[in-house]
Order: C-alpha cells, then sequence, then structure tokens
C-alpha cells in the first residue's frame, strides 16, 4: 500500500454534514461552549436541505386555530403507526419554539396580511384530528430550505464551529463497542484526517440515489449508514422508501407539495381529477404514499397521459399569475426548465419518484444511536449520535409527512446540540486513540483507488438503481422484492471487481464515486431484503400479496445488520407504544380510511 500519513485532530463534537441537521446540530454544540467540528463534502450552502422547496410544519395557529396534539394525530397516523410516539411528542411541541428561533436568526418567511408567517396547506395536516385539511406549513415561498440553510450556516459561523468543507468522510473510528471518532479525506490538496472526539454526530442525509429517479441530489449517498454498516452498527426500517407524487416527469426534479397545498390538482387522461375517489375528505391532499399509489393505479388501469400514458398531470393552469409568482416561484422555473411547460397556461406532467428515506441510524429523541444488546433494545451506542435523514428517530415511522422533515432536521439537531451540552465536559482530555486507528479505513480507500477489476463503478451504479426502481417500488410483491435481493447481491459481489482509472489523491471523483457507491450499495442490500422480510403493508411499504396493515405480528421496527460480504440479518426493536408526557395519551391504532 502506497504511504499514507494521517493529519489529527481533537474535538469535544464533530458532526459529519452541513445540511439543516448538521448545522443546527453544530451550532446547538458550539453555543453550550464545546469545540465543535462539522466535515462536509459539500459546501454547507449546497448541502440538499437547499433544495427543500414548500415549508416547515409547526402549529402556530397563523391562518386559524392549530394545537400541536393535532399536529401529533397527522404525524402518528401519516406514519401509519410505525412512528416513536414519545419522539413525535417531542418534535411536535418543539416545533413553533424552533420555527420562531429560525424567524429570529433571519429566515426571510412570507408573510400574512398581518405580517404573520405564512402556512400553507400539506398532505395529511388537519384540523381537530382529522376533520378537514390545515394550513400549518410555515414557508419561505417555495425556497424554504434555502432560506434555512443560509440562515443556519450564518449562525453556525458567529458561533465559531470549524467546518472542514470538501472533505469526505471515510469511516467511524471504533474501539471496545465505541465510536472515538472520524476519517476524513480532504478533496482539494488529497490529504488524509483523523478526528477523535467525544461524540461524532452524523447528519449525512438520505441515500436516494440508491434508485434511478430520485429528487434527492447527486450527493444523497447516505455515506453516514455506510460507515454505520462498516462499522458493525444496525439501520433501521429501511424497507420505508417514500415516492414524492409529483417528480416532474422524465427529469425527477421536485415539484413542491405546496403546489397542491395552493390549490393545484392532478388529473388522468380523462380529466378527472381522481383523488376524490380515492381520499373523498382530503383528496389532493392525502399523504404521499396514498397519492402515490393512486397515481400508479390510474397509470396501471390505463388512464394515463401522454403517448404512453405513463404519467399525470399536475394543474396550477386555474390559479392567478400573481399567486404563482409571489408562492411558487421555483417551481414555475423548474416546469419551464425541465417539462417545458409554462404552469400559468398548462399542466405539467409528473409521476411519483424517490424523495425520502424514513430509515437510518436508530436513535432515541435525545439524536443518541442506539442498538440492540442482549434483551435492551433501546441500548446507547457509546460516542455516535445521529440526526436528520441520515437518523431515524422515529417520526415520521412508516411514512413521513411533507414538510414534516424540515421540522425534524431543526429540532433534533437541536435535541443533539442540548444533549452534548449536558453530557460532555468541554474539552475534557481524551484517551489516545488505538495505535491502528483508521488503518482498515486506509486500506479500503487504497483498494478503490487502484482497483483494476472490469467493472465500471458506472456500470455497477446503473445496475443497483435499476434494480432499485424496477423490483423495490411504490407497489411491490414477495416475488419482485426476491428479484430485487438477487438484483442487489449480484452487484454486491461484484465489488471487488470494480475498476476505477483515476490513481490521484486530488479532486478524485472516480474514486469519490466509488466510494459513495460502495456506501449505496449495502444500504441496497438492506433496503431489499427488509423490504422482502416485511410481509404486510404499512405507510409507504404497499405489498400487493399482503395488502392488510397486520399490527398483531408486524408493530415493529426492522433493524438490519449487513456484513462484509453482503449477507443481511434481521432483528427487531419494539415501537415505542407511549408518549413522552402525562400531556397526551398513546394515539391507539386505527384503520386506515383517508
Ligand atoms: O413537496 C415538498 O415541498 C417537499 C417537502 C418535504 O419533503 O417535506
Amino acid at each position: 500500500m502506497t504511504a499514507y500519513a494521517w493529519n489529527d485532530h481533537t474535538y469535544d463534537v464533530v458532526v459529519v454534514g452541513a445540511g439543516g441537521s448538521g448545522l443546527r446540530a453544530a451550532l446547538g454544540c458550539a453555543q453550550a461552549g464545546l469545540k465543535t467540528a462539522c466535515i462536509t463534502k459539500v459546501f454547507p450552502t449546497r448541502s440538499h436541505t437547499v433544495a427543500a422547496q414548500g415549508g416547515i410544519s409547526a402549529s402556530l395557529g397563523n391562518m386559524g386555530q392549530d394545537d400541536w396534539r393535532w399536529h401529533m394525530y397527522d404525524t402518528v397516523k401519516g406514519a401509519d403507526w410505525l412512528g416513536d410516539q414519545d419522539a413525535i411528542e417531542y418534535m411536535v411541541r418543539a416545533a413553533p419554539a424552533a420555527v420562531y428561533e429560525l424567524e429570529h436568526w433571519g429566515v426571510p418567511f412570507s408573510r400574512t396580511e398581518e405580517g404573520k408567517i405564512y402556512q400553507r396547506a400539506f398532505g395529511g395536516m388537519t384540523k381537530n384530528y382529522g376533520e378537514a385539511p390545515i394550513q400549518r406549513t410555515c414557508a419561505a415561498a417555495d425556497r424554504t430550505g434555502h432560506a434555512m440553510l443560509h440562515t443556519l450556516y450564518g449562525q453556525s459561523l458567529k458561533y465559531a464551529v470549524d467546518f472542514f468543507i470538501e472533505y469526505f468522510a471515510l469511516d467511524l473510528i471504533m474501539q471496545d463497542g465505541a465510536v472515538r471518532g472520524v476519517t476524513a479525506w480532504k478533496l482539494d490538496d488529497g490529504t488524509l484526517h483523523r478526528y477523535r472526539a467525544q461524540r461524532v454526530i452524523l447528519a449525512t442525509g438520505g441515500y436516494g440515489r440508491a434508485y434511478f429517479s430520485a429528487t434527492s441530489a447527486h450527493t444523497c449517498t447516505g455515506d453516514g449508514g455506510g460507515m454505520a454498516l462498516r462499522a458493525g452498527l444496525p439501520l433501521q426500517d429501511m424497507e420505508f422508501v417514500q415516492f414524492h407524487p409529483t417528480g416532474i416527469y422524465g427529469a425527477g426534479c421536485l415539484i413542491t407539495e405546496g403546489a397542491r397545498g395552493e390549490g393545484g390538482y392532478l388529473t388522468n387522461s380523462k380529466g378527472e381529477r381522481f383523488m376524490e375517489r380515492y381520499a373523498p375528505t382530503v383528496k389532493d391532499l392525502a399523504s404521499r404514499d396514498v397519492v402515490s399509489r393512486s397515481m400508479t393505479i390510474e397509470i396501471r388501469e390505463g388512464r394515463g397521459v401522454g403517448p404512453n400514458k405513463d404519467h399525470i398531470h399536475l394543474h396550477l393552469d386555474h390559479l392567478d399569475p400573481k399567486i404563482l409568482h409571489q408562492r411558487l416561484p421555483g417551481i414555475s422555473e423548474s416546469a419551464k426548465i425541465f417539462a417545458g411547460v409554462d404552469l400559468t397556461k398548462e399542466p405539467i406532467p409528473v409521476l411519483p419518484t424517490v424523495h425520502y428515506n424514513m430509515g437510518g441510524v436508530p436513535t432515541n429523541y435525545h439524536g443518541e444511536a442506539l442498538t440492540k444488546t442482549g434483551g435492551d433494545p433501546d441500548t446507547v451506542i457509546p460516542g455516535l449520535m445521529a440526526v436528520g435523514e441520515a437518523a431515524c428517530v422515529s417520526v415520521h415511522g412508516a411514512n413521513r409527512l411533507g414538510s414534516n422533515s424540515l421540522i425534524d432536521l431543526v429540532v433534533f439537531g437541536r435535541a443533539a446540540g442540548l444533549r452534548c451540552g449536558e453530557a460532555l465536559e468541554v474539552e475534557a482530555s481524551q484517551p489516545d486513540l488505538p495505535k491502528d486507528a483508521g488503518e482498515s479505513h486506509l486500506a479500503r480507500l487504497d483498494r478503490f483507488r487502484n482497483a483494476n477489476g472490469g467493472s465500471p463503478t458506472s456500470k455497477l451504479r446503473r445496475e443497483m438503481q435499476n434494480a432499485m426502481q424496477e423490483d423495490c417500488a411504490v407497489f411491490r410483491t414477495g416475488e419482485t422484492l426476491a428479484q430485487g435481493v438477487k438484483r442487489v447481491s449480484a452487484v454486491h459481489a461484484a465489488v471487488p471487481d470494480i475498476s476505477t482509472k483515476d490513481r490521484g489523491m486530488i479532486w478524485n471523483t472516480d474514486l469519490v464515486e466509488t466510494l459513495e457507491f460502495d456506501n449505496l450499495i449495502v444500504q441496497a442490500l438492506a433496503t431489499t431484503n427488509s423490504a422482502v422480510n416485511r410481509e404486510e403493508s404499512r405507510g409507504a411499504h404497499a405489498r400487493e400479496d399482503f395488502p392488510n396493515r397486520d399490527d398483531a405480528e408486524w408493530m415493529k421496527h426492522t433493524l438490519a445488520w449487513v456484513d462484509d460480504k453482503g449477507a443481511v440479518k434481521i432483528d427487531y426493536r419494539p415501537v415505542h407504544a407511549f408518549t413522552m408526557s402525562n400531556d397526551v395519551e398513546y394515539i391507539k391504532p386505527k384503520p386506515r380510511v383517508y
């Protein structure tokens, strides 16, 4: 192996990822006086949170009465009773304060006539426990994530977080089952860095790019999930992958659910507003799993639009162009660029597109990473925390409601910062790292850097993406999922035959993409194996061979471990069927009626 040298650093906390949750966590740790680093593979304001459009949920009640209990009910129901109700209570109660904190830090929210934060309707958000849609989603036009990310980055600089920008995190440093730090490769000069820390917080986002068509950025390669699996830790509920109903047909770019929140609606080839049949009360504002399945059924039954009858129309052409300009300027532009459509005059061609991973590193509501050991399903992994889409806290359960992601980022980013502030001593002395710390990380890097096989990364990646797209889709059967497992396993088995061409260490995108692919493929294995294993339908996991939700057998979280041979081990954790406080009772499962 070529000689590599480490640059060593010591911090109280190292956050990996600089999206909304990573920045909020880093900022919270720094506010607590902890020496805090944030490692990110892209410039912070280019993190995928920048692409979040429609808004952030909180029961502010600016557009009429609202209540955190209604928000809690909607989230539990949207999650199809797989969410942990203690964590859900924590999130919805903390939500209004989290939004006002963002406002005070400078997020330029859209305003009502009276100057309050503007809130729009979003799928699954209702008043009075499901009675009718409610306007609960706080918006900065359709660029809410963009506004938040810039504000949070500015605040992080103010609190003196040390940023390591364009550093690619390699792996967790483990010692006796505890996380002691993390390693990273600096992309612009090829140097290697080893961070010793009291806590590492994974805030690396989702792994949407395991699929061929996703609203997720190309950077969404689940790097934290890959690191966790290689460290021998489990991921939770990986079978639950959300399809957003309105990705632009052919391009996959997001058209915000806020479009339907502002009055947009879907039609089939007969011009019918078909959601009236599937969800008579909330119609186009049903939760995403319901709308995506309904669209898929319309297409399958021959009522899709276009020459191949393979997509659906989203109408905004009946709305006042002034409102579109004011509230949805971003998607007006996206529709023009990616679909060639002037949305004031024509419908937008759309299709359900992979958007969000409900699964991730299991955590409690303080952000501490969990595993199951012996009889304890909530064993805290010393030294490791996770937040945002990389984590599974689990507030979204089997299906996330739109706009509950941005609130998850800031509420649990803040919670992680508070936890570190309580639990850690500022600049406490830390034992030396083991002598061989990071050796296996270098061996992996070196193996891929010099890989000389017959299978280019791009070929293996495309095979994985096609298998996931075709066999682990909106609707699934045991047969398609078993085929998915087989195809993804074959791709994994071909990794030793991978080939890379660039042997350099500076801006080696060939190597970056290979490391990212290696992170994705293990999560594709966890996803397909967890999905074939769960013999029921719940939230985003719609099994045609098991069409009903089965609470007696399956109201439990899946844990999946993937070893270096690609073998997947499955176990379970109970869903937290209790709330955080006595202020609200556990919401008992109800049949699925929309
Ligand atoms: O549709 C959207 O604007 C996406 C929001 C979300 O995923 O929360």
